[in-house]
């Protein structure tokens, strides 16, 4: 297969490890920054270019979509679709993924259970938006952070209100969610590569903090997940939409409350803590659907009208 990853550095680890990944398994891999790619719009005759040539065959793309290229990258993502090429993450689930409020939306709709979430644009609306949550500490969170930033603790009322104000003089969108006290700084990041949870692990924050992710200081060790919280994983990737994707979990005692579900998630922590050969299973989910359909039948074998 001719194998096309959208990442912006070749450099990173998790790029590094899908290149590795394809090329132990007979593949040509390409990476692309998206944000060299461009691309020519026209009816019947699209096309994308790349430092001057011109991107064809591809028969699969991974896309590895870093926050601050969200549009871009799902832009150049969605011509490669419309010309036929494969992709385990569609533009549109990537999306969905990126804007915590939708995801969260669309996760409700399917009845997998949540921290309470709130959210309301009209300062005078926000007494009865918090009542709505009721009692803090809350979590307030931008509705497009990562890694943990952007995600703040407010232990009083009044210190929900004063990040709630912050953000809104920033124009940024929010969301407030209850705390899960009882997570203690943990959370689980569920690895799930088509139907299948492939790895899992434990994160736990740093003393004084609350917040898990690794890049925050985190440390994390490989987890034995039930199967409860698998299905969820499982269900949750794909209302989505995503064929590859890190769905993080909190233990609470009401359960397994979903937390958000990343569309790039990262390789390091995961394949670090678990020794489990997480890039070999998205390449191997590649090989499984590309199989699926078969290279002659794809769309772009011949110009498309989409
Ligand atoms: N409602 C919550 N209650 C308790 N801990 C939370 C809550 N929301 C987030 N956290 C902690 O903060 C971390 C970051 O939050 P998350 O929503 O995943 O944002 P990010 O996209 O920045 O990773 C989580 O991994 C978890 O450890
Ligand atoms: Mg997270």
């Amino acid at each position: 297969m001719k194998i096309a990853i959208l990442s912006r550095n070749t450099r990173l680890y998790s790029t590094k490890r899908l290149v590795e990944a394809a090329r132990e398994r007979g593949h040509v891999v390409r990476v692309l920054d998206p944000l060299r790619c461009y691309v020519r719009v026209a009816p019947g005759a699209s096309s994308i270019r790349y430092k001057g040539r011109e991107v064809r065959d591809i028969d699969a793309v991974i896309p590895r979509i870093g926050t601050t290229s969200t549009f871009y990258g799902t832009a150049v993502l969605r011509q490669l679709e419309m010309m036929g090429v494969y992709t385990p993450n569609p533009s549109d689930a990537v999306l969905r993924a990126r804007d915590k409020l939708r995801c969260l939306q669309i996760l409700a709709a399917q009845g997998i259970d949540m921290p309470v979430t709130v959210f309301g644009d009209n300062p005078d609306d926000a007494d009865d938006v918090l009542a709505l949550l009721g009692d803090p500490p809350h979590v307030i969170k931008l509705n497009e952070g990562s890694q943990g930033t952007g995600v703040v603790l407010a232990e009083k009322r009044a210190a929900s209100q004063s990040v709630i104000e912050a953000f809104r003089g920033l124009y940024a969108n929010f969301l407030v969610q209850e705390f899960i006290a009882e997570a203690k700084g943990s959370d689980l990041r569920c690895f799930v590569v088509g139907k299948k949870v492939v790895a899992a692990m434990q994160r736990d924050a740093t003393p004084g903090d609350f917040r898990a992710n690794l890049h925050r200081g985190g440390t994390a060790m490989a987890a034995t997940l039930s199967v409860e919280e698998k299905r969820i994983a499982v269900r949750a990737a794909g209302a989505l939409g995503l064929g590859i994707a890190g769905v993080d979990l909190l233990r609470s005692k009401r359960g397994p409350l979903l937390l958000e579900v990343n569309a790039s998630p990262g390789l390091e922590g995961i394949e670090a803590a678990t020794g489990v050969d997480v890039a070999g299973a998205v390449v191997e989910l590649l090989e499984a659907q590309a199989r699926e359909v078969p290279a002659e039948t794809r769309p772009h074998r011949k110009p498309v009208r989409a």
